[in-house]
């Protein structure tokens, strides 16, 4: 029990029924049910209820009127604070204070408009005055009614794209978002709070980051045509190579893989580099480091999706946000009907027991 592990690995903290990543199998499975059938089936509205509720009939709504305060145009930190405010603009009562039905109720209403924060904030980046109401109300799925509010029309390339990005990303279990999602829930704070902390956690390279990476790779192994000397040189220097490795897989994500298939079906003009530099990151990973398996996480073909939908790298971040709200609320959900007060313990390994004079 006492037993310190850095970075938590391994370290069972919470039980859930949510999602099953099944590392071995390499299969990811939202409720039971495997993202392979989810995908292209219903959109992710519906995936969003299957996650929350266990039920497809239960999709997250449309988002309500509302005007956010400040937009600046970077949307990953309008975001955090655009929902931070909702609390006091909604005036989102503790979670300690309510009941689960009205927990859930006021994380479809933040879902919903934390989508369209980012769609608007998106629109203010390119310069462009997010699409009016009667716009967006034209679309059919979320994906297609984030796309109108962000630039007024939505390819359907686009929306298969961004849809079935958000279904394969929508939850993964306890990674760093959620766990802090988890954390200020279990405080008691409001829904606001809890979903405006993941979103700083999710802002980070080795989390939600990664995607923006990638398509700088691609661009030079493009530039190239090397992708064995651009990977050789970036292990030389001890670099990362983004879109590889993970915490919780050992074998390929599964997630990866229907990206992958999704790339290749929307007709990614970068998808013959994507498939030339995953090759050598692989051959050259599995030789670096023979007993540990670091195969193509989902990050990868995400930033190759994405780029379909014409996302920019910046953007993606928030994309996965968005994506996130789900995974997101389904965990505040079952942190207010299960949980208790997180608090680790830390072991103190600094100085000892010494004067004032001595610390200089
Ligand atoms: N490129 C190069 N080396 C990698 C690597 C990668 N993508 N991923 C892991 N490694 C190496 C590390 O350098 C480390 O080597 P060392 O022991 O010689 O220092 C070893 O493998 C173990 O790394 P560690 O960070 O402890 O493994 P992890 O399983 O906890 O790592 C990640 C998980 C995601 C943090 C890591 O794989 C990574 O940084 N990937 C790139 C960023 C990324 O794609 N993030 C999105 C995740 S979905």
């Amino acid at each position: 029990m006492n037993e310190f592990r850095p970075g938590l690995e391994g370290v069972v903290a919470f039980e859930t029924e949510i999602a099953e990543p099944d590392r071995e199998g390499g299969a990811l499975r939202y409720r039971g049910v495997d993202i392979a059938e989810l995908v292209g089936h219903v959109p992710y509205e519906k995936v969003w209820g299957l996650l929350v509720d266990e039920s497809l009939e239960s999709p997250m709504p449309d988002p309500e009127p509302y005007e956010p305060k400040s937009l600046t145009g970077n949307a990953p930190s309008d975001l955090q604070a655009e929902t931070a405010r909702l609390s006091s603009e909604w005036n989102l009562r503790k979670l300690v204070d309510i009941e689960p039905e009205e927990v859930r109720d006021d994380l479809a209403r933040l879902s919903a408009q934390m989508m369209s924060i980012v769609a608007k904030s998106a629109a203010v980046h390119d310069g462009r005055e997010p699409a009016p109401d009667d716009v967006v109300e034209q679309g059919q799925t979320a994906a297609e009614k984030f796309l109108l509010r962000w630039r007024g029309e939505a390819e359907p390339d686009h929306v298969k794209a961004i849809d079935t990005y958000w279904i394969c990303t929508a939850e993964h279990g306890l990674n760093a978002s959620t766990f802090t999602a988890r954390v200020t829930a279990s405080t008691g704070a409001d829904a606001g709070a809890a979903m405006s902390a993941a979103v700083g956690a999710l802002s980070g390279p080795l989390h939600g980051g990664a995607p923006a990476r990638v398509l700088p790779m691609l661009d030079e192994v493009a530039a190239t045509g090397d992708p064995e000397g651009y990977v050789r040189d970036l292990l030389g220097r001890r670099g990362r190579i983004m879109g590889f490795g993970h915490r919780v897989y050992r074998a390929e994500d599964p997630r990866s893989r229907i990206l992958k298939q999704a790339a290749r079906e929307l007709a990614s003009p970068r998808f013959e580099v994507a498939e030339a530099l995953e090759e050598a990151a692989l051959a050259a990973l599995r030789e670096l480091k023979p007993d540990y398996v670091i195969a193509t996480n989902v990050e990868f073909y995400s930033a190759v999706v994405l780029d379909v939908a014409e996302v920019p790298p910046a953007l993606t971040p928030a994309m996965f946000a968005t994506a996130r709200v789900a995974g997101w609320s389904a965990h505040i959900l079952e942190e207010k009907r299960t949980g208790r007060l997180i608090r680790p313990s830390a072991r103190y390994v600094g100085p000892a027991s010494r004067s004032i004079a001595s610390v200089g």
